[in-house]
């Protein structure tokens, strides 16, 4: 006999789609999946309370991440939640999928940034390519793994960019100049051909990063930003899954939720967006 399948199983028709990031990182994801896709709707929770979550342990990240989940799928009826945030892909993505998900929500789904970060990476062939990530991104060797199965030609070589992502969560971009130069300095001599934005938050910095990059390495370098390479790899997932993507809801809702709010959070999401947005603040 077949057990009846507990209430959370079901995806019910009208679901969002749910994007998780430990902070602002989140946001600008977010935006370019609106952009992408502005028909579906989207539910986006940043976790920052417990922001950064780069010099975290990994324990300490997979528990974060799997309560703010949890949220989305519960609070906020996701059919779907993309883990945006790279550090939190890399603790908790697969034993969420493997031990959460079986036993919550079997039918739902949860994606994670990497595989389709390196399987663009990938696709560009035998060569050498830079990652800035978080310092757990960096001391997981996980980028390095995954690139290693999917294209063992090319050769990564990794920074750990820790500063950056309180940098930027403090409203600080502008004083960034002198510590991306820095930390780009690690790429001088090699032969790397692009630079992976390996953390959600470093696109806020991309302009820099691309114009220090040239000046330091001595010649410009494509810089491969996650805010286009999500979208693309979610729209092929819809185009591989039709089960799920025909329980989205159609008309383009957005929710904005944070475990805690600052003036300069507020501020800064208001710029990225051109405007006020609604956030709200809950508790978990
Ligand atoms: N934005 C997250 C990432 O992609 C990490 C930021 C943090 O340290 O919280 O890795």
């Amino acid at each position: 006999m077949t057990e009846k399948p507990a209430p959370g199983d079901m995806i019910e028709t009208g679901s969002d789609i749910g994007v998780f990031d430990s902070g602002l990182g989140g946001l600008i994801v977010t935006k370019a999946l609106i952009e992408a896709m502005p028909q579906y709707s989207f539910s986006y929770l940043g976790d920052t309370k417990h922001v950064p979550y780069g010099p975290r342990s990994q324990e300490a990240i997979y528990g974060f991440t799997r309560d703010c989940v949890d949220f989305l799928f519960r609070r906020r009826n996701c059919a779907i939640v993309i883990i945006a945030c790279n550090t939190a892909s890399i603790a908790a993505l697969r034993r969420l999928q493997q031990e959460y998900l079986r036993a919550n929500f079997p039918e739902r789904r949860i994606l994670g940034v990497v595989i389709p970060t390196m399987e663009y990476v990938a696709s560009k062939g035998a060569g050498s390519a830079g990652l800035l990530a978080t310092d757990s991104t960096v001391r997981s060797g996980v980028y390095d793994a995954e690139l290693a199965k999917l294209d063992p030609g090319t050769r990564l070589v990794s920074v750990a960019a820790p500063l950056l992502v309180p940098l930027i969560e403090n409203d600080g971009g502008r004083f960034a100049g002198p510590i991306v130069r820095e930390y780009l300095e690690n790429f001088r001599g090699t032969d790397i051909e692009s630079i992976i934005l390996g953390c959600t938050h470093y696109p806020y910095l991309e302009g820099l990063i691309r114009d220090e990059a040239a000046a330091v390495i001595g010649r410009p370098v494509e810089i491969i930003s996650q805010t286009r390479i999500i979208p693309e790899s979610l729209g092929d997932y819809f185009a591989r899954h039709p089960e799920i993507e025909r329980k989205l809801a159609r008309g383009g809702a957005r929710s904005f939720a944070v475990t805690d709010v600052t003036e300069s959070y507020r501020a800064q999401a208001a710029r990225l967006f051109g405007g006020e947005i609604e956030i709200e603040k809950i508790d978990i």
